[in-house]
């Protein structure tokens, strides 16, 4: 067999930076701000793009180029380019592909700090913007205007698991001529290729399951060649690279990414199923329950349901703060996508500052409490979550 016909999950495990003369095993660490040259004229050559050698960090890094070549393999992606965090890959996806008299159609269901970007700072940049509610796919079309660059995406969201059929975005894109652009951090490549089901950019926060057990912070953007190519030049001016460092346990990290992501979702199915019929929850949301509202599509475009389960207790806000409280396993922090479970109340903490109308808008309920499953033994997972219920009313 060729390499370039392995599967994407041999991918992540095989691809490999060029052996250095010390002939080792796994890609060391290039921890160098900047690459030399033998010669003036091989120098010119480099910067003329005449050749594949690296000029300085901040454009590009063996460390790096081996973590995207990796993300680009599992995405069935063209070309790609990471980022320092996922919010500065979200960030460059837009203000690279879009310019000022632009129109950006997005859900309303997405990360707090992407909202953010999308409701201060693209405006001020003379980028408009129109929300649509991601479970109304159909209201897209009437939304795009003359002026309409992208469609941006999260499925599953974050944090209300709401989930899109991405095959009727892409065929909007296409009719319109306009960029689909999937946030696809929850679901990973291992369980949903957007870029096949005909999205045009792939965004990541690399800092959640990529990673896997909380270390560092990546982003990264992949997806058609020519869309890449703008991104590249607008990162490689503006700076917000990865560091090799980063890039370096990210990589390690995509090796064993299919094999975490189908416990984390093995386990999550488990923990959601055992609490369906829980006294102190009025629901439970999963995407592979057959109760979520988009379960149908949640199957034809995902082989899993991922490490997330939210659910809502019935005592509110307040059972909310007093199930965290009741926790003895879980960890109470503002990550998720690790090894080690956490679970966290939106209403009390990231979502405090919105009214009730506001978080039911990106689907936040008081009550609501969101669990990432980790590789824990999964009865463990469950008995902690389940005490803490008792505790809760
Ligand atoms: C869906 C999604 N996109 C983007 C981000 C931002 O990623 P980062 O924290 O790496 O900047 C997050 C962070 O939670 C996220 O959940």
């Amino acid at each position: 067999m060729e390499k370039d016909q392995y599967r994407p999950e041999t991918n992540a495990v095989r691809i490999q930076t060029e052996k250095t003369w010390q002939m080792e095993h796994s890609t060391p660490l290039f921890l160098t701000s900047s690459f030399t040259y033998d010669s003036a004229e091989e120098m010119r050559a480099t910067f003329a793009d005449e050749t594949d050698n690296n000029i300085y960090t901040r454009f590009s890094n063996p460390n790096v180029d081996e973590f995207v070549q990796k993300v680009c393999a599992l995405e069935g992606a063209e070309a790609g380019f990471a980022t320092a965090s996922g919010m500065s890959a979200v960030f460059a996806s837009f203000m690279a592909l879009m310019n000022a008299g632009d129109h950006l159609v997005s859900a309303s269901s997405i990360f707090g700090s992407t909202h953010t970007i999308i409701t201060k700072f693209l405006p001020k940049w003379g980028i408009e913007y129109s929300y649509f509610d991601i479970n109304k796919p159909e209201t897209v079309e009437a939304l795009i205007k003359p002026n309409t660059k992208m469609i941006f995406v999260e499925t599953p969201s974050n944090p209300g698991l709401e989930i899109v059929d991405l095959s009727v975005l892409a065929a909007i894109a296409n009719k319109h001529n306009v960029i689909l652009n999937v946030d696809n951090c929850f679901a990973t490549p291992v369980l949903q290729r957007p870029i096949e089901t005909g999205a045009h950019i792939v965004t990541h926060s690399a800092t959640k399951w990529m990673d896997g057990q909380g270390r560092v912070l990546g982003g990264v953007v992949v997806g058609r060649k020519d869309l890449i190519k703008e991104v590249h030049t607008f990162c490689r001016s503006t700076g917000p690279a990865m560091s090799p460092f980063n890039a370096w346990v990210l990589s390690k990290s995509l090796e064993t990414l299919h094999i975490r992501m189908a416990r984390h979702s093995e386990s999550a199915l488990a923990l959601a199923k055992a609490l369906e019929n829980n006294p102190h929850i009025s629901w439970v949301k999963y995407p592979m329950l057959e109760s979520h509202p988009q379960h149908a599509i949640a199957k034809k475009q995902m082989s899993a349901g991922g490490g997330i389960v939210c659910f809502e207790l019935k005592g509110g806000l307040q059972s909310g703060t007093r199930f965290l409280d009741a926790l003895k396993m879980l960890t109470l922090t503002a990550n998720l996508g690790d090894s080690r479970s956490i679970a966290s109340h939106p209403a009390s903490t990231t979502h405090a500052k919105l009214t009730d109308a506001e978080r039911a808008q990106v689907g936040i309920t008081p009550g609501m409490i969101r669990i990432s499953v980790g590789l824990e033994n999964a009865q463990d997972i469950l008995e902690d979550i389940l005490q803490a219920l008792e505790q809760s009313k």
